[in-house]
């Protein structure tokens, strides 16, 4: 795993919207694997202002966002699919039908999961994934225990990621005990992973990725076994530790 040290998250969306738009150059027909959280608003707010500026077009790119609550329309302002068009579809040119999230309300989840992961094998897999991580290790809305072959699936969420969480909603029983996940396999089989990381509450989970072992109970771990990883961090995260520019 490369690592790329940032002294801030502004720093930090700068280097992930470097190598996003390198690997967009490089694809005549891109096929991106997004994330939600915090962490990715700022290469988000990049990726508008490229695409308004021109620099950029989205428009034959195809994305899969990682995971979805069960239970949560597309209305509701605490799900992704409403996440992902007010903080990026809406504003860049990318064409609606190939801006793919799972659906938290469909009648048969498992089923969305399946045809998810038929979706994204039928435009030949996900080229760049971009992920953040969770304060336990999770990977998406893989949690701790997640089997490392596990395809896309109904997770349970962990009450570490609830509370993480719960700063979105009104209140902690307002959280989704059940979502949808991209699974561990599928993200695994993604061409080239970017990680992003930022402030100091991701300090332990960035220290335990880069010197802990490869293990189901901190599922990013397994990240160590992808050819090609980069983890771009910022100082907050790294909280003054020393790590080489390699690792695993
Ligand atoms: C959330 C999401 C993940 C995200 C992670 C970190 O629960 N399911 O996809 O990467 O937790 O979120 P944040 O960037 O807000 O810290």
């Amino acid at each position: 795993m490369k690592i790329i040290q940032a002294s801030n998250y502004e720093e930090m969306s700068k280097a992930a919207y470097k190598s996003l738009h390198q690997f967009m150059q490089m694809n005549q027909h891109p096929v991106l694997g997004l994330a939600t959280g915090s962490t990715p608003e700022g290469l988000y707010r990049l990726m508008i202002d490229a695409c308004k500026k021109g620099e950029v077009s989205f428009a034959s790119t195809e994305t899969f966002n990682l995971d979805e609550y069960a239970g949560l329309s597309k209305d509701d302002k605490n799900s992704y699919r409403y996440y992902m068009n007010h903080k990026l579809f809406d504003h860049i040119d990318i064409r609606p039908e190939r801006a793919h999230i799972l659906d938290g309300e469909a009648a048969d989840l498992e089923l969305e999961c399946r045809e998810y992961d038929q979706k994204i094998m039928e435009v030949g897999g996900i080229g760049l994934q971009l992920l953040g991580i969770g304060l336990n290790g999770h990977i998406g809305f893989n949690e701790p225990g997640t089997s490392f072959d596990a395809a896309t699936h109904i997770s349970e969420l962990a009450e570490t990621t609830r509370k993480a969480n719960s700063r979105f909603f009104n209140s902690l029983d307002e959280v989704p005990t059940k979502a949808m996940s991209m699974g561990i396999s599928k993200i695994m089989e993604s061409r080239e992973i970017l990680l992003l990381v930022s402030g100091e509450g991701k300090a332990e989970a960035l220290h335990t990725l880069l010197t802990g072992e490869i293990t189901e109970n901190f599922p990013a771990s397994i990240l160590k076994n992808h050819p090609n990883v980069t983890i771009i961090a910022d100082q907050a995260a790294i909280g003054g530790k020393k790590f080489p520019d390699q690792v695993g």
